[in-house]
């Protein structure tokens, strides 16, 4: 007989993720009030991927209806990994800058590690410095990558304490995949890894209570592959063909995520959209990393973020 289960919740990232702002914006408020210190962020893109520029001016701009500092350096593709460097160098010392950003991807003739290697990590609201990637392994205090953060929050809002869940990350990258791990790891789950390599996936994902989906390809992971009652994490934002073919003919294209939402939604207990869900909440905890930064610069305990 066919077990029936009830829709999954949608986990609306986009309004929790519109809370946090709120919050960091009051908090950075109480910060400049009391201190004099006003949070701000550099952001550095380089060249003019299509992808980046959307991404940087949104990063701007919500920066700056939180209230605070947003400068936005804009580089033109030929500019040499000398010059970028000594930009960084510049902004490492600037006192009225507490987080440093440098949207990837660079241009194939910088390298991309010895750059992030120059920022402060103390500035670092990324989290891709080895330093900080370290403080999360060994679970001392740094900056957080803000995608995993974001996922994390979204996590404990909706189910409360994560203690005991079976977790099971599908990427490995060093921007998500890793820093989801270590800070599952820090929630007390017990955390499994997944990549391309991975012998049967689909059943390793049928073992998760929380399943997080971060390997950039569109609807990879299945209905079938979700353990009924499961809470899904989608990471990906993937653009396909739109799904009206006189539209697709066009060109028109659709945000689609890494897990089958349709499927998935029938079996989860909750899932989150793309888009609206995970994506929103990464500038969010730019933000909040960007006050938390600027709190410790200030030499004040930031207040707690979390809803
Ligand atoms: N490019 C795509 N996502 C990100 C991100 O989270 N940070 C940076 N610096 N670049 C990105």
């Amino acid at each position: 007989m066919p077990v029936e289960h009830a829709a999954a919740t949608i986990i609306d990232g986009k309004a929790f993720a519109a809370a946090l702002v709120e919050r960091v914006s009051a908090a950075a408020g109480r910060l400049a009030s009391s201190t004099g210190v006003t949070p701000g962020l550099a952001v550095v893109i380089v060249g003019n991927d299509p992808a980046s520029q959307v991404y940087v001016r949104n990063k701007g701009d919500t920066t700056q209806r939180a209230g605070m500092r947003s400068d936005t350096h804009r580089l033109e593709e030929s500019v040499s990994q000398a010059e970028l460097l000594a930009l960084i160098a510049t902004l490492n010392v600037d006192s009225g800058i507490h987080g440093i950003l440098v949207q990837l991807p660079l241009p194939a003739h910088i390298d991309a590690a010895a750059v992030i290697g120059a920022i402060d990590p103390d500035k670092d609201v990324d989290g891709f410095h080895v330093v900080n990637a370290g403080r999360l392994a060994v679970g001392l205090r740094g900056l957080v990558p803000c995608t995993p953060l974001g996922c994390v929050m979204l996590l404990r809002s909706e189910l409360g304490d994560l203690s005991g869940l079976n977790a099971v990350i599908v990427g490995r990258s060093n921007i998500v995949g890793k820093p989801m791990a270590q800070l599952l790891l820090g929630e007390s789950c017990t955390v499994t890894v997944a990549h391309s390599r991975t012998l049967d996936l689909p059943a390793l994902c049928r073992t998760a209570d929380i399943l997080v989906a971060a390997v950039g390809r569109a609807e990879m992971i299945r209905g079938d592959w979700i353990k009924p009652g499961a809470t899904v994490v989608d990471v990906g934002i993937n653009r396909v063909p739109s799904r009206d073919p006189a539209r697709a003919a066009e060109g028109k294209m659709r945000l689609v995520g890494d897990v089958a939402f349709a499927e998935a939604a029938a079996v989860a207990g909750r899932i989150t959209p793309v888009p609206g869900g995970v994506g929103p909440m990464t500038i969010a905890c730019l933000l909040a990393n960007t006050y938390t930064a600027a709190c410790r610069a200030a030499g004040v305990t930031p207040e707690a973020l979390d809803g």
